[in-house]
This record gives C-alpha cells, sequence and structure tokens, in this order.
C-alpha cells in the first residue's frame, strides 16, 4: 500500500473499518452471553445488531468513493479482541467481572471512534459530503454505544463490593 494522497489515506482507512468491524461483530455474541447483567448483556447485543449496519455502510462507502471493497485485517481490533475474550475466559463475581467486560467494549468503541473521526474529517477534505455523512452515523451510533457502556459500568461499579466487604 501506498500512501499519495488523502483518498488513499482514507481508503486505507475504511479497509481498516471493514476488518474491525466484521471482528467485532463475530466477537460480540461471546461478551453479551459473559455478561450477567442482562441490561449489559442486551447492550452488547443490540450493538451486534448495529455493527450489521455499520459494515453495511462501509460496505456502501467503498463505491461512493469509487474504489473495489476490501478489507485489510486490522491488527488492533484482532488485539482488543483477545484481550475481550481473556476477560471472558477469567473467573470472577458477577458485577465487577461484568464492569470488566463494560471496559473491554468501551475499548472497541473508542478504537471505532478515533478511527470514523479521522475518516470522516477526511471525506470532507475530499469533498465527498456524502460518504462523510454515511460515515457519521455509525460514528454517532459508536459514541452512543460507549456512553450506555459506561452507565452501565457505572452502576455496577457501584454494585461490586468493596475489599472490605469480603
Ligand atoms: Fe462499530
Amino acid at each position: 500500500m501506498s500512501f499519495k494522497d488523502i483518498e488513499d489515506v482514507l481508503y486505507h482507512g475504511m479497509k481498516d473499518l471493514l476488518s474491525a468491524e466484521k471482528q467485532f461483530r463475530d466477537a460480540l455474541p461471546k461478551l453479551a452471553e459473559a455478561a450477567e447483567d442482562q441490561e449489559l448483556s442486551d447492550a452488547f447485543r443490540e450493538h451486534r445488531e448495529e455493527t450489521l449496519n455499520q459494515i453495511d455502510r462501509l460496505e456502501r462507502g467503498f463505491s461512493m468513493l469509487g474504489r473495489a471493497e476490501r478489507s485489510e485485517k486490522c491488527k488492533a481490533a484482532s488485539g482488543l479482541v483477545a484481550e475481550g475474550d481473556g476477560i471472558v475466559d477469567e473467573s470472577g463475581e458477577a458485577p465487577a467481572k461484568d464492569v470488566m467486560l463494560t471496559a473491554a467494549g468501551r475499548k472497541v468503541e473508542h478504537y471505532e471512534i478515533a478511527s470514523y473521526e479521522d475518516c470522516v474529517r477526511w471525506a470532507r477534505v475530499l469533498g465527498k459530503k456524502d460518504l462523510a455523512a454515511l460515515l457519521e452515523e455509525t460514528l454517532e451510533e459508536e459514541k452512543a454505544a460507549s456512553k450506555k457502556l459506561q452507565r452501565i459500568s457505572d452502576r455496577l461499579a457501584k454494585a461490586a463490593p468493596s475489599p472490605a466487604m469480603h
């Protein structure tokens, strides 16, 4: 891959995101399953549904850019998924372990937020307003997902026993 202009940069960003979204799509059911808290489990499940739409948007985005639909293995996503899997496999008490799951989810969201924010700005630089708007829809979903996880995390953190209690 050579980067000659901002279109190359945006194309790379979108290929990376397509790979990331597909990895998160496959990883989210495991997090939903592992979560004991119903609201958290539902949040992971709902975000998986959103992720399917986000993949669809990226696929449409490639044709708006006039480039072939490709994904390029996102190593950061692989690392984030591996970290989440590691938490799922740990033993632990429900509220504390669920808080760990929210943290894993939020790290994923923030990787995506940074990536989509950049792609939106690059699309604007290129004058591709429709593409920028399309990617921004996903960006807003990722931000909302992160906020929701944060709210659940705060509730669960308060419910978790303090060290002195056990
Ligand atoms: Fe996403």
